[in-house]
This record gives C-alpha cells, structure tokens and sequence, in this order.
C-alpha cells in the first residue's frame, strides 16, 4: 500500500473543520490521526466525525504524539508562532495558516527557528491549487495578454460586531479585513504573474462596524515588473452582494475571473483579445483543500520542493505591515526598504 503521511490538526474547530479536515481526508497520500481543539465540547464530536485515532484539549498533547508527522495549525493567529515552533522542533513538519504569525518580526522568528528543526513547512494560501487560478497563471505566462499593466483582486465578506470574537481584537488577530482576506488576493497577483510588490499607498479603516481593526482596505501597489495592482478586502460588504473578482489587463488582452477567489475550487473565466476574441480555459476543478494537503504531503513524502513555503506567507505579511504602515502615515512605502 502507497504510504500515507500521519496529520493532526491544532485549531480543529474552525476552518479545519469547515474546508480543511473534510479536504485531507480525501487526499491520496494523507491520513489524519489526531485532532486538537481547546474547546472541550466540540472535540470528541470532530474525532469521531473525521474518524481520528486521537483528540485533545492542549496542543502540547498533540505534539508530542510519536506517530504524527505533519501538523495543520489552524487556530487564532496569536497563537500560531508558539505552537509552530514547538511542533517544528518536536521534528513536525507543519503546514501553517496565513498570516503565519502576528506581524513581521515575529513571522521572521518562525520561518528561521522552524528552518532550523529541518522540517518541511508551508503556508496555508490553497487558493494557488485553484484550477482556474493555476490556468490564468500559465495563460499569462504563455504571453496570453501580452505585457501585464493593471491586475485588481477583490475578497469580502459580512463580518459584523461580535462579542469577544478574536478577529476583532487586534492583539489577538493583528488586524481586520487587509490581513484577514486581502492576503489571498496579493498572494494571488505575485503568485500568478511570478513577482512581488515593490511598493504600496493605501486606504485603511473602519467605516462601518464598532470594533478596533480594519473593515474596509484599498491598497495599490507597484509590483517588481512594472504591473500596477490594487487590492480591496472588506468586512462590510453583505455576501449576497461579493464579488471575488480578480483581473489582469495586459497589452493584447485581459482576463476576468470571477470567484476564483474562494474557499471552492469554482468560478469562471473571461478572456477578451485584442481582435475581440474570448479564448476558454479548459480546467477540472476538485477541492482546493484536496490539493494543498497532497501537495505537502507530497513533499515529506518525496523531496518535491514544497509548493506554498511558509516564507512566502512572510513575504505577503511584510506588504500587509508596509500596507498598514502606508495607511497610517499618508505615505507610499518601499517594502524591501522599509524591512531592511
Ligand atoms: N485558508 C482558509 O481557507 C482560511 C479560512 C478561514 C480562516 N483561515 C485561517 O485559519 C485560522 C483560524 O481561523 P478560523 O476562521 O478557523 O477561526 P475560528 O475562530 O472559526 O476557529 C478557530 C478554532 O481554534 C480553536 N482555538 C482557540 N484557541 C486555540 C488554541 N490556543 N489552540 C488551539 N485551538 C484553539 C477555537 O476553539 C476554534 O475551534 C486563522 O489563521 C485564519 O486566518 C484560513
């Protein structure tokens, strides 16, 4: 039988069980054997819902678990740089969500202590395993538009006042809408046009909701080949009325998806040509979630180099905190300078 790599999850009780646990356990090469959460009563019902060998309350239980191999953290960001670090050095491999850490220093600390346990180590970005976003890329790539001038991506959602909801209190989430959704869609532009943001002015506030972090965010950004891109992420947009648009305007055409950004591997696609023609991309799409499980696994399995590396969720936080930065003092900011 094909080995399967052991997983356990930190922070079973969210996301991981919305999208992430239902995904891996369809992955070919994974198996998972232990589930985490802190809150006592949701725990025994995700073990026997995912049919997991073991559950705990406290992460340091998990961890310390012999048989497992890679561990997903999915729990509130504050929590993220301790307990990626500690499962790195119990020799897990680690498979991080975004952001990786509450800010920059601190997200620098995890990629290099993790580094040094010699472990394998990805950030949770799985929109890149997007069939359509992975057909973009290479029609892109192929010179489909010609020079790339203009990109726009856009990720929202209702997230009112909640009390004590950890999203709303920045020490426990470092920020609102930009680093909660806006990471997605800068991810996305540098991923698919294969560059990075050199520099950013932006627009950051809360317009509508009570709370202290940030429900509206605009940012436009000078990308390293000359693209300008501008990303919004809102809390304050109804969900009937998202739309998870990204878009690239080149010299010979452009390319308009629409909701591929997404927790689904879904959306269409719409290119226009410069002699009016609208070439389909052809793609299967599967579960995002699926993918990004095997594509690590994968990687401890095999030695394929590891497809979303945790210092690429480090890269897109320094652009969120340049991001913030440029907000807050009116200014348009250098990223690479800025963290020199
Ligand atoms: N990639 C994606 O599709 C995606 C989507 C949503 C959220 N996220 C990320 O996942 C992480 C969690 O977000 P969420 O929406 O699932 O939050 P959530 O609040 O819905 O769930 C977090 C879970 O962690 C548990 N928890 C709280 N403190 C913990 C601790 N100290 N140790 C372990 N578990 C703890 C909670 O009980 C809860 O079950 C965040 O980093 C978020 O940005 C990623």
């Amino acid at each position: 039988m094909d080995r399967k790599v052991k997983w356990g999850v930190i922070g079973a009780g969210g996301i991981a069980d919305r999208r992430t646990m239902p995904g891996l356990v369809l992955a070919k090469n994974a198996e998972l054997i232990a589930v985490m959460d802190v809150n006592p009563e949701i725990i025994e019902g995700l073990k026997t819902k995912y049919n997991a060998k073991y559950a705990y309350t406290n992460a340091d239980d998990l961890i310390a678990n012999p048989e497992v191999e890679a561990i997903y953290i999915a729990s509130p960001v504050v929590f993220h740089a301790e307990q990626a670090v500690k499962a790195a050095k119990a020799g897990k491999h680690i498979l991080l969500e975004k952001p990786i850490a509450m800010t920059v220093k601190e997200g620098e600390q995890v990629v290099k202590d993790v580094d040094a346990c010699g472990v394998l180590s990805a950030c949770g970005f799985m929109m890149r395993f997007g069939a359509y976003n992975q057909a973009i890329k290479k029609f892109i790539a192929d010179g489909g538009i010609g020079q790339v001038v203009s990109a726009k991506a856009q990720f929202t959602c209702w997230y009112p006042d909640m009390p004590n909801c950890w999203r709303q209190i920045k020490k426990n989430s470092g920020g609102g809408a930009f680093v909660d959704m806006g990471v997605h869609c800068i991810d996305l532009i540098q991923s698919i046009l294969g560059t990075t943001v050199e520099k950013v002015s932006a627009i950051i506030d809360t317009k509508t909701f009570k709370y202290e972090v940030d429900d509206s965010s605009s940012v436009l950004m000078h990308l390293k080949n000359g693209t300008n891109a501008f990303v919004e992420a809102n809390f304050n947009i109804p969900d009937a009325a998202a739309k998870w648009r990204l878009e690239f305007y080149g010299t010979k055409g452009c390319v308009t998806a629409f909701d591929t950004i997404h927790q689904l591997d879904t959306g269409s696609v719409e290119i226009t040509l410069e002699d009016g023609s609208h070439p389909t991309l052809d793609v299967e799409c599967t579960n995002l979630y699926t993918k990004e499980v095997e594509s690590f696994s994968n990687s401890i399995l095999t030695g394929a180099p590891v497809e979303v590396p945790l210092k690429d969720g480090l890269q897109v936080q320094k652009i969120v905190e340049a991001s913030y930065f440029a907000a807050d003092n009116d200014k348009v900011v250098n990223v690479d300078k800025f963290f020199e």
